[in-house]
């Protein structure tokens, strides 16, 4: 794909995104209609849907040959990366977008020939848009995001879920208390796309969690790539971004001696 080509691309993932947003905006104090999915707490909203089949409908419209990857039932079934593959969340943190009516994220990731090229994260209700095209930046509102500076464990913050207390729980927990004592403190914001901006923003160090899908993380690991972050399973496995899996998101200097010291998987 040539400069133009992509320069387009990356206009129109960002014009939809915004514009999804501001719908969802608008409609914030409207009546919610909610189902659940897999369990009583895993919630779906009518606003879900309708997001991702706007979004769905103007990616088959302006470009019929790339393909959608996305949680709601509107992408295509995909077994490779080949060609313009677009990762697609319509509402990252659907449960705070219920609860809280904000925390929560539209995350757009593109990949061409299995390789991140463009991230698109926008936090709806606080209007703030993290971008990111390979290899020219990341930025926050039009800002420049800088490298990732040094941190020590002791002084970091980690994102971290209640996944180590849960029944099946598929990491050694007397390590991932270790780790807890250790750092400075942990958060959990229950949008794993915002987790991910946070973490290129330098205000988390490392996002570790037990089970994310491609379109938790699609533009989450484009934005922390670029600004010299690591991306991985949590035990240090390369993603696969067709499937579910494991995700520790770091600062690089963080890194290997969280995998190696801290994360032991059943
Ligand atoms: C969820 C959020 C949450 C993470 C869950 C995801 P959804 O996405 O990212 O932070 O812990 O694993 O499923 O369902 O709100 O799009
Ligand atoms: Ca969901
Ligand atoms: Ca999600
Ligand atoms: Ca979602």
């Amino acid at each position: 794909m040539d400069e133009t080509n992509r320069q387009q691309l990356y206009d129109h993932a960002k014009k939809w995104v915004l514009e999804a947003g501001y719908h969802i905006k608008d409609r914030i104090d409207d009546p919610l209609s909610i189902d659940t999915k897999e369990n009583p707490n895993d919630l779906v909203t009518e606003m879900d849907r309708h997001t991702e089949k706007v979004i769905a409908e103007k990616i088959a419209t302006t470009y019929p040959d790339h393909k959608l990857l996305s949680e709601e039932g509107f992408g295509h079934d995909i077994s490779d990366l080949a060609g313009v593959v677009w990762i697609v969340d319509p509402i990252d943190g659907t449960m705070n977008f219920v609860h809280q009516k904000r925390n929560f994220a539209i995350s757009v990731g593109i990949f061409i020939d299995g390789v991140g090229e463009i991230g698109l994260i926008y936090n709806v209700m606080e209007d703030t848009l993290y971008n990111v095209q390979r290899g020219k930046g990341a930025f926050k509102n039009g800002e420049k995001l800088p490298n990732l500076e040094d941190r020590k464990l002791e002084e970091a913050i980690i994102g971290l879920n209640n996944f180590w207390t849960s029944e099946n729980r598929k990491v050694d927990e007397k390590k991932m208390q270790k780790l807890v004592r250790k750092v400075r403190g942990t958060r959990s914001y229950g949008s794993a796309a915002l987790e991910f901006a946070f973490v290129a923003e330098g205000i988390v160090d490392a996002y570790l969690t037990m089970n994310l899908a491609p379109w938790d993380i699609a533009a989450g690991v484009i934005l922390v790539n670029e600004v010299g972050g690591i991306t991985t399973t949590a035990d240090g496995k390369e993603l696969d971004m067709l499937n579910k899996s494991t995700v520790l998101t770091c600062n690089p200097s963080l890194y290997h001696q969280i995998v190696n010291e801290y994360v032991d998987l059943k």
